[in-house]
C-alpha cells in the first residue's frame, strides 16, 4: 500500500481544510476517500464540491463501509472519544483533532480502546512540528537545562471577538465544548508545556467566566502547578486581551530557554546554579554564561506534517510524533484546572477516580445550568486552507 485512503468525520472549518489539503495531494501517504458531517446543508455542498468521493451522514457507518483505511475525527470535542474507539473496535486507524475530548474519564476508555487494537492513533497537536519547539525539546532531552526549576507561559495572544464565540452554536458552550480557552485554544499550548516540561502532580487554578465576552465559559484562566521535585510553572492565557503576548520561558539549574517573537534564545550556564550557590563566595555574583540564538523561517504548515507522520506510522510504522494516548496528558491538566476553580481546592495529579467523577458531575451540573445563547448567522467557512490562528503565532 503506498497511499491510505482517508475518510474525514466532520467536516466544517479544519476539516476542511484537512480534506482539500488531502484531496490537493499535498499529504504524501493520503488518498481522501469518504467524508461525513451531520449538517445536512454541509452535505449538499460536499457532494457538490466533491462528487466522486462518498459522502455519509453518520460516521460510524463511514467507518463501518469498509472505504477507508484511516479517519480523520475532526467534530466537536465531546464526539472524539466515540468515534476513536468506533475506529479503533473496528480496525481503522485513527487521528483525532485536539482536545482528545472532554472528560478525561471518556478519554481513559478510548486510551484502553487503543492498547487493545493494533491501530495506529494519533492526535493532531500540529504546534509540536514548530522547529523552535522542536529544538527546545531537543536541548531539554539533551539536559541542556539540567534540572528542571520554572515554566512560565504567558499566552494571551489567543484574541477572539464575539463575532468568533457567536459563528456556532457549540462553541464556548458547557454542552457544546465542555468549556472556553482551555478546551479549545489553549490545549496546544497546555500539550507543549508537558512535553517539554513534564506532568505537574498538582493544580490549582483560577478561571474567570464570560470575563470580556458574552458567554458563560471560561475567556481568561491562571494555572499554578507543582512538581515533585519542586519545580512549579504558570500558565495564563485568555481570548480577550489585545495586543497579547506569547512568550514561553522555562529554567532549570543549567540554564534557562525563552521562546519569544519567534525566537528560541538558550542561555547555557558554564557551571550548574546548584553547584555555583555553594561554592561561589562571591554573595551576589551569578554564574557565567553562553547564549545561542534560533529563528524560525516559513517552516511548513503543522497539520501537514501531522498528516504525514500519521500516514507514514500507518504505511511504514515509523514513531508519531503526537501519539493519541498522550493526548489524556493535557486533557488532565485541563480537567484538574477546572475542578481546582470549580472547588477552590489544589488537585492532584493523576487524576484519581474521585476526582474524575467529581469534574463529570460539576460539569454536568454546568450543562444543565446552562442557557442556550443566542447566536448570530454563522460566517461562511474560511474554506480550504489552515488559517493562521490555527498556528503558532508569536
Ligand atoms: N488543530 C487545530 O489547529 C484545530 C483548529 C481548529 C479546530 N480544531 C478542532 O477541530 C474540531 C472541530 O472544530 P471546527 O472549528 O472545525 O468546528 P466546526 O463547527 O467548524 O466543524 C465541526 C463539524 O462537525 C460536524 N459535526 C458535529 N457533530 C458531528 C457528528 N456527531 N458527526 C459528524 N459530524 C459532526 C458539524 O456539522 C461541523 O460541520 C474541534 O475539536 C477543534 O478543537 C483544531
Amino acid at each position: 500500500m503506498k497511499s491510505i485512503r482517508v475518510g474525514i468525520i466532520g467536516v466544517g472549518n479544519i476539516g476542511f481544510a484537512h480534506c482539500s489539503c488531502i484531496k490537493n495531494g499535498r499529504i504524501k501517504g493520503m488518498t481522501l476517500a469518504a467524508l461525513c458531517d451531520i449538517d445536512g446543508e454541509k452535505r449538499r455542498k460536499l457532494a457538490n464540491d466533491f462528487p466522486e468521493i462518498k459522502i455519509f451522514e453518520d460516521g460510524d457507518e463511514l467507518i463501518r463501509s469498509g472505504l477507508a483505511d484511516a479517519v480523520i475525527v475532526a467534530t466537536p470535542h465531546y464526539f472524539h472519544p466515540h468515534y476513536v474507539i468506533s475506529a479503533l473496535e473496528n480496525g481503522v486507524h485513527v487521528l483525532t483533532e485536539k482536545p482528545a475530548g472532554v472528560n478525561v474519564s471518556e478519554v481513559v476508555k478510548m486510551n484502553g480502546a487503543a492498547s487493545k487494537s493494533g491501530c495506529v492513533f494519533g492526535i493532531m497537536f500540529n504546534q509540536r512540528t514548530d522547529p523552535l519547539f522542536q529544538k527546545a525539546k531537543e536541548i531539554i532531552s539533551e539536559g541542556g537545562i539540567g534540572i528542571p526549576k520554572r515554566l512560565v507561559w504567558i499566552v494571551t495572544n489567543w484574541y477572539r471577538t464575539q463575532s468568533y464565540y457567536d459563528s456556532g452554536s457549540w462553541r464556548a458552550t458547557w454542552n457544546g465544548e465542555g468549556g472556553g480557552v482551555l478546551i479549545n485554544q489553549a490545549p496546544h499550548n497546555i500539550d507543549i508545556w508537558q512535553w517539554l516540561f513534564g506532568m505537574p502532580s498538582k493544580v490549582t487554578a483560577f478561571c474567570r467566566e464570560g470575563l470580556y465576552h458574552n458567554i458563560g465559559v471560561e475567556d481568561d484562566a491562571t494555572i499554578y502547578a507543582e512538581y515533585d521535585n519542586g519545580a512549579s510553572a504558570v500558565f495564563i492565557t485568555t481570548t480577550g486581551e489585545a495586543p497579547g503576548t506569547n512568550r514561553l520561558e522555562i529554567s532549570g539549574d543549567r540554564g534557562r530557554l525563552i521562546l519569544e517573537k519567534n525566537e528560541l534564545r538558550y542561555t547555557k550556564l558554564q557551571v550548574p546554579e546548584r553547584e555555583f550557590c555553594f561554592t561561589e563566595k562571591g554573595a551576589a555574583s551569578t554564574p557565567a554564561a553562553n547564549e545561542f540564538v534560533y529563528k524560525s523561517d516559513n517552516p511548513r504548515d503543522g497539520h501537514e506534517l501531522i498528516l504525514e507522520d500519521f500516514a507514514s506510522a500507518v504505511l511504514s510504522g515509523t514513531p508519531l510524533i503526537a501519539p493519541g494516548v498522550e493526548g489524556i496528558k493535557e486533557l488532565s491538566i485541563t480537567n484538574a484546572a477546572f475542578l481546582s476553580s470549580w472547588t477552590g481546592k489544589q488537585i492532584a495529579l493523576p487524576l484519581s477516580e474521585e476526582n474524575m467523577a467529581e469534574f463529570d458531575r460539576l460539569l454536568n451540573e454546568k450543562k444543565a445550568a446552562e442557557t442556550e445563547r443566542k447566536n448570530a448567522p454563522a460566517s461562511e467557512t474560511e474554506k480550504y486552507t489552515y488559517i493562521k490562528r490555527w498556528s503558532v503565532s508569536w
